[in-house]
């Protein structure tokens, strides 16, 4: 597998990176899920592989699924970030995009899941783009989807999704959004807007914990032209 339509999942052995390979490979979308060990990747490929009949999933360690797709899913908790996209760099390329889906909850230094703690370049997002090689793009997307309702293949996960980073790439991650269905793509502009969305992430989950919904409220932006 390494096509022009594949996309690769690191830690895509986790409740958010197994979520969005169901949701892709439902799409018809070739998936390689990455791990730091290679039987996990491979049990998470055979899960995805149950469940989506004729799903194009392979499990691959880390750096060997980076190099399987243009489009490579960072889906590991913020604390590891910088030693993943580390671990890989090597093997990214100019023109590959990796999408930042990381936030800085305070879990990352032992407080809440409801509170953010800072990062130096201004967000996760931006803390990926300061580690990826020349012209490897960053954009920030699908931070305030929740894993619940992406696994829930029965049902729509119903939640907008903003999109920032540079233009071309931007639009590219903006049309993976609706092979989900209930997602829908808004054009965020640029990358320092991460800072903004991965905050929300904090806000959705204190919501969740105060209106009781384990499976995860959405987000929905109002007044947005077709
Ligand atoms: N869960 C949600 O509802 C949700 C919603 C929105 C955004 N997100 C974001 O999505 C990302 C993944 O979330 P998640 O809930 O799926 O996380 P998770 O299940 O806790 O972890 C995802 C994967 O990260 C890898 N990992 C764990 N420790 C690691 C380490 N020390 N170094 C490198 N990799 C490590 C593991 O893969 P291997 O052990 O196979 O390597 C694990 O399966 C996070 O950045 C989170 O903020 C999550």
């Amino acid at each position: 597998m390494s096509r022009d339509d594949s996309i690769a999942i690191l830690g895509g052995t986790g409740d958010q990176g197994l979520g969005l390979a169901l949701r892709f490979a439902v799409a018809g979308r070739p998936v390689a899920i990455g791990s730091r060990v290679l039987e996990r990747a491979v049990t998470a490929a055979k899960n995805v592989g149950e469940q989506v009949p004729g799903a194009e999933v392979e499990g691959f360690e880390n750096a060997e699924a980076t190099a399987r797709a243009p489009i490579v899913i960072l889906s590991v908790p913020f604390e590891h970030t910088a030693s993943t996209v580390k671990g890989i760099r090597e093997r990214l390329e100019p023109g590959q995009i990796v999408v930042s889906m990381g936030v800085p909850l305070a879990t990352a230094v032992g407080d809440a899941a409801s509170r953010m703690v800072g990062v130096w370049q201004g967000s996760c997002a931006e803390l990926v783009a300061s580690l990826v090689p020349k012209g490897v793009q960053v954009v920030s997307a699908f931070q305030n989807v929740s894993a619940h309702r992406l696994q829930s293949l029965e049902g729509a996960v119903d939640c907008d999704v903003v999109v920032s980073g540079a233009a071309e790439a931007r639009r590219r991650v903006m049309e993976l959004c609706p092979l989900v269905p209930g997602l829908r793509a808004v054009d965020g502009g640029p990358l320092a807007n991460a800072r903004i969305v991965e905050g929300l992430t904090a806000l959705l989950i204190g919501l969740n914990i105060r209106y009781k919904v384990s499976a995860g409220i959405g987000l929905r932006f109002t007044g947005l032209p077709e």
